[in-house]
């Protein structure tokens, strides 16, 4: 199986997850990358089930209106009962590193209004523990360096990712090079620098729920002392 097919595969388990969550119509979160894209063209399946959708990302905004789907500013949405979103790396406990798109702060921020973050991934994402994949920092433009500095303090090495401006006006550092033990802590430690928008760890609130698609079939993760159906 290709890794496009294993994608689509996480994102109609995410769609059927959706569809039996949801007994009136709710808006959801929804997330951004090629797996979050099969999410969202599966969607208009689902369309009496949604009030609307809010976006992580321009990108994915553009292509929910494409299917006719209404896209909602989060500043009207008090709840969501899921945001369903892919992952760079993700591991046993559902701690993820994300943002190899670029979205990551608009991510994290709509997952955080969101009672459960469904994640869809294809097996090569699951890791033992986080950090092979380059770890993506947003960053303010004039703190870049020092930003970098400190990183490298941390034992990392950090580049800029060339000619990418996030949604958010901002610049990505891509980190190389770190060990990531504490993926909770690290975070924290990252989050703490100034200049830093969002770093893309999402330990401190991981996914509750994973769909992980392999050759044998979808395989669902579910996160340590998360109990909710
Ligand atoms: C975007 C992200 C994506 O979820 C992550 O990069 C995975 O993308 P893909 O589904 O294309 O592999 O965090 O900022």
């Amino acid at each position: 199986m290709t890794q496009d097919q294993l994608k689509q595969q996480a994102a109609d388990a995410a769609l059927e997850y959706v569809d039996s969550l949801l007994d009136e119509p709710a808006v959801i979160g929804v997330g951004t990358g090629s797996t979050a894209d099969r999410f969202i063209d599966g969607l208009p399946k689902l369309r009496d089930k949604l009030r609307g959708c809010v976006a992580s990302s321009e990108r994915s905004a553009e292509r929910l209106s494409r299917h006719g789907l209404p896209v909602l500013d989060l500043n009207d949405v008090e709840s969501m009962p899921v945001y369903v979103d892919g992952a760079d790396e993700i591991d046993s406990n559902l701690h993820m590193i994300k943002g190899g798109g670029g979205a990551l702060t608009r991510e994290k921020i709509v997952a955080s209004v969101a009672e459960r973050f469904v994640c869809i991934v294809d097996g090569s994402k699951v890791v033992d523990s986080l950090g092979a994949f380059p770890l993506p920092i947003e960053v303010i433009p004039m703190a870049r360096a020092a930003v970098a500095r400190r990183l490298a303090a941390l034992g990392g090495r950090a580049a800029l990712r060339e000619g990418f401006v996030t949604d958010n006006g901002n610049q990505i550092l891509d980190v190389r090079g770190l060990r990531i033990i504490d993926a909770q802590s690290f975070e924290q430690q990252v989050n703490n620098i100034p200049g830093v928008v969002t770093c893309g760890l999402f330990a401190l609130a991981g996914a509750q729920l994973a769909m992980v698609a392999t050759s044998k079939g979808v395989r669902r993760l579910q996160a340590p002392q998360w109990d909710v159906g």
